[in-house]
């Protein structure tokens, strides 16, 4: 079948999951492509609608082996008709657990046809240069593998002549879901008299947590630990303050030091 456009969907605090996401959309190589990059509170304000004719692309990061709870209600109003989608969840190297099922579960509920599925590594949101987890992934071999991904997505959308054709895929998992939906409310960040109040933290926080006029003060019950405000700081003037998400990556890098590699599914 062909397709006239693709939609890539991404939600990417510290930017792996976007950069996996560009990596299969050079695979399959279509020339109308819309990315629509959910990070921003601002851009989930719009709903996403799909037809038959499009490719939906939808990459997210694991949280406590989950679908991030802050992006439940805006992946619970796309709408789409038949759409064929691939679904993409990135993790820091511990474990993916349900949520690639999770992933494709809601997508089938808004009206798509999954037709392919992956799990891929990224730097782990806590990974610091004191306890790097999975530190600089994805790398060269990652996106080649990506890239392959994207290859063979355009395959099988060439060896049908419509959606219906597809059948289901499997993947691990299982329901009810395990991990945890609810994140950590903690104060964990560490200010420096570096900072030179340039509001880049406060621009790039995924749910507005970061004051604008003053990036010392950040409202800990919007925080969702992304560590996105640490990892761009050009004056590194934020780090992890000792407690439960310094201990978690103290943990993560001792526990987690073995590669694992991406999955694909189709
Ligand atoms: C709150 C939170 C929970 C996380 N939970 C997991 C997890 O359960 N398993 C895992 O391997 N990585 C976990 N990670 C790491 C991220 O999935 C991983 O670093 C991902 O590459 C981040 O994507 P991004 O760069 O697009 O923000 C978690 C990160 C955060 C911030
Ligand atoms: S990005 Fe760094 S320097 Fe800029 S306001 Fe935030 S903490 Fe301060
Ligand atoms: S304040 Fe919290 S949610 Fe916002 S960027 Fe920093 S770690 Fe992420």
């Amino acid at each position: 079948m062909k397709i006239q456009s693709m939609k890539l969907v991404c939600f990417s605090p510290t930017g792996t999951t976007k950069t996996i996401i560009q990596g299969i959309a050079r695979g399959i190589n279509q020339s109308t492509v819309e990315l629509i990059d959910i990070t921003k509170p601002d851009a989930r304000k719009q709903q996403l609608q799909t037809s038959e004719n499009e490719l939906l692309v939808v990459a997210v990061p694991v949280y406590m082996g989950r679908v991030p709870a802050l992006l439940i209600e805006w992946l619970h109003a796309i709408k789409a008709c038949n759409t064929p989608a691939v679904c993409v969840v990135v993790y820091g190297n511990r474990v993916y657990d349900d949520a690639l099922l999770e992933l494709k579960e809601i997508l089938i509920k808004r009206g798509c046809i999954p037709i392919a599925c992956a799990a891929y590594i990224g730097e782990h949101s806590f990974s610091s240069s004191e306890t790097p987890i999975a530190e600089a992934r994805p790398d060269a071999s990652d996106l080649n593998q990506a890239e392959l991904f994207g290859r063979k997505i355009k395959e099988k959308l060439l060896s049908v002549s419509s959606v219906e054709q597809f059948s289901d895929i499997n993947i691990p998992g299982n329901y009810p879901y395990g991990g945890i939906t609810k994140l950590w409310s903690v104060d964990f960040i560490a200010i420096s008299n570096e900072c030179t109040q340039c509001g880049i933290c406060a621009e790039g926080c995924p749910v507005g947590a970061i004051d604008s006029e003053n990036s010392n003060l950040i409202d800990k019950e919007k925080c969702i630990t992304c560590c996105a405000c640490i990892k761009n700081c050009p004056q590194n003037a934020r780090t992890m303050k000792p407690g439960l998400v310094k201990d978690a990556s103290m943990r993560l890098n001792k526990l987690y030091k073995e590669r694992k590699e991406p999955v694909f599914f189709f």
